[in-house]
């Protein structure tokens, strides 16, 4: 089907990949859990929030580069980590790599990435990072890292919002099923634990699924056995991340799931400025939730985060034109967030702060 949308900004990418994906897909990819309360509030914090514009500054020396923990970047805007790529594109995660390499950009490799690490590592050098998802065997959770660190990761980010996958109910009417060859590749060869017997008055997510959530004590042993940085995802109770980062953690990435986890959690902007305001200047924090242009990376940026991260917006563009379009996505984001930054005063990206944004109503 060929596409009637010229794409002249990263959101163009949204409604192009809508006239090609077919509707299971579009819904897996688009929807978002419960009655998607938190998933429209991502967006919608970012329309709420305002810019303050500046005219007088110096821009030759100008530039977005950051550092985040070992790794340095052009800009601060990477991939999230987006499971089951091949579902939009037949090269699926490589193609997203091949992207990511071209533009030095951060890519987070989700635990159940379609493709192996090795094929991702032969496309991309650098800025790697792997996104875990605890597995109920210890083994073969400590085989998941052993192979991102033999397959050039540079930290693990590990996602604790969803141990229990709330179906988007969107997918579900409109009878979506993952595909064979979007599987987790990682995940093919293990043989899966023996099943919780469960009694008739027990709970299937109770005594059932909850019993794999991962722990406290989980993560301790996660950082015990990798000598890279660890990260974790979808964390927001203020008490639990003084436990995390008494325990090591280098940074959070503040996040919703992209609205797929638990609905009527709060907007990530608004989670965003909560946590900065409790971690103090200088703990990393990334976020992710609603980014739909540079104009909302910028925001996010000045609400607090050292760097954004981008979903929806990977799929939609690597589904319109693979690699090519990932990389085209990129771009447009850049090109975005530099203007944000030209005319609000900003040449550096740590000048990016909340006084960029309008106060004064
Ligand atoms: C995700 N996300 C996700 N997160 C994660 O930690 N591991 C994963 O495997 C996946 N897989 C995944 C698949 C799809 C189809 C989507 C849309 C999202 C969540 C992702 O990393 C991120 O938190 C949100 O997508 C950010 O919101 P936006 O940018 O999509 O609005």
């Amino acid at each position: 089907m060929s596409i009637q949308t010229t794409i002249l900004q990263a959101s163009d990418y949204e409604a192009a990949a809508k006239q090609i994906l077919d509707a299971p897909t579009l819904a897996y990819i688009a929807g978002g859990s419960g009655d998607e309360t938190t998933l429209q509030a991502n967006q919608t914090a970012f329309k709420r929030s305002q810019l303050q514009q500046r005219a007088f500054a110096e821009f030759s020396q100008a530039s977005t580069q950051i550092k985040l923990l070992n790794t340095r970047l052009r800009h601060p805007i990477l991939l999230a980590p987006v499971a089951a790529q091949s579902l939009v594109h037949p090269d699926g995660e490589i193609a997203t790599a091949q992207a990511a390499e071209a533009l030095e950009a951060g890519m987070i490799i989700s635990t159940r990435t379609s493709k192996p690490l090795d094929a991702i590592n032969q496309v991309m050098r650098q800025n790697k990072w792997f996104q875990l998802y605890f597995q109920p065997e210890h083994k073969t959770t400590a085989s998941l890292i052993k192979q991102a660190e033999e397959n050039g990761a540079e930290a693990i980010v590990v996602t604790l919002d969803s141990p229990i996958q709330s179906v988007s109910l969107r997918a579900q009417k409109a009878g979506f099923t993952l595909p064979a060859h979007a599987q987790p590749a990682l995940l093919k060869h293990i043989t899966p634990p023996q099943h919780i017997h469960l009694t008739p008055d027990d709970s299937v997510i109770f005594q059932g699924l909850m019993q794999q959530a991962p722990a406290l004590k989980d993560i301790e042993w996660l950082i015990n056995q990798t000598h890279l940085p660890v990260l974790v995802k979808g964390v927001m109770a203020l008490d639990e991340i003084d436990q995390l980062r008494a325990i090591g953690i280098q940074g959070l990435v503040v996040s919703n799931h992209g609205g797929r986890a638990l609905d009527s959690v709060p907007d990530s902007l608004r989670l965003l400025a909560v946590m900065r305001a409790h971690t103090g200047k200088d703990f990393p924090l990334l976020f992710d939730g609603g980014v739909r242009s540079g104009y909302d990376a910028f925001k996010a940026i000045a609400t607090g985060a050292n760097a954004v991260c981008i979903g929806r917006l990977q799929l939609y563009a690597l589904a319109v034109n693979g690699a090519q379009g990932v990389a085209h996505v990129l771009k447009l984001l850049r090109d975005e967030l530099e203007l944000c930054m030209a005319l609000t005063g900003c040449t550096r990206i740590a000048d990016i702060s909340e006084k960029c944004l309008w106060r004064h109503d």
